[in-house]
């Protein structure tokens, strides 16, 4: 599969490496495709890894991946040309989170609507899945934890889109996923994320992600 990860951060290097280590053409998309970074990241996953703009990265992938800074959603989404969403699953791993009063961060978007249902919204023919954003990028792929995988929560109104998310995370090491059901669920999946901050700050546990027991 032709993978577009727009997002050039940790998140999308994260999510990029993993695409190529299970087999797949990985584009990353960026205003800066050819950082130091991003050279960085070619060299290392090798021939299936690439880079490009946004609107190349779109174009490229069969599945999108967005993995941008939660105040650059609309902005990135424009430079990538919203019609190269049309039909296909997006990932988003998009957090609302706003840090103008430092840390630990508040939400600039939440509580009666989520960056996802913005991004569902803009892009109406796209088949958008919450996914990742309770996770840090370190558990993203493969997740070690003791007590075992954290559970992943996701979201979205297409169903098939969902089924095929699963079957993605199982590749990436994870057991399945949480389905909360429609995209309105976002608000509590982002909401979700400036208390991972706190309890991750009290506990200096950054490389921690939320598991439910069940009795
Ligand atoms: N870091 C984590 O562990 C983690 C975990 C879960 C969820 N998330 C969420 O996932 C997303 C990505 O996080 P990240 O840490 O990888 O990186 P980030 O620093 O939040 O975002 C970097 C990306 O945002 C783009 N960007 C920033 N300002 C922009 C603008 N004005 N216009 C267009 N694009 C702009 C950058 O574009 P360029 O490439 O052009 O510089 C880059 O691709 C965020 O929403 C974050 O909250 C992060």
């Amino acid at each position: 599969m032709r993978v577009g990860v727009l997002g050039s951060g940790d998140v999308g290097r994260m999510l990029g490496r993993g695409f190529v280590a299970k087999g797949h053409e990985v584009m990353i998309g960026s205003r800066s495709p050819k950082s130091e970074a991003l050279q960085t990241w070619r060299a290392e996953v090798g021939a299936k890894g690439s880079t490009g703009t946004f609107a190349e990265s779109a174009t490229f992938g069969e599945l999108l991946v967005l993995s941008v800074q939660g105040a650059a959603v609309a902005t990135a989404i424009d430079l990538a040309g919203p019609e190269s969403f049309a039909g296909k699953i997006v990932l988003d791993t998009t957090n609302a989170l706003d840090f103008s009063k430092g840390m630990p961060p508040g939400l600039f978007v939440g509580l009666t609507d989520s960056l996802g249902e913005q991004i569902q919204r803009k892009l109406p023919k796209a088949r958008v899945v919450k996914c990742f954003n309770i996770v840090p990028n370190s558990l993203m792929v493969d997740p070690k934890v003791a007590g075992g995988p954290p559970d992943m929560m996701i979201c979205g109104n297409d169903v098939a889109a969902k089924a095929r998310t699963v079957e993605i995370l199982k590749a990436f090491g994870w057991p399945g996923a949480i389905d909360l059901g429609g995209i309105e669920n976002a608000r509590w999946l982002e909401a979700l994320v400036p208390l991972w901050v706190r309890v991750a700050a009290s506990l200096n546990a950054w490389n921690s992600a939320f598991k439910i027991l069940r009795g």
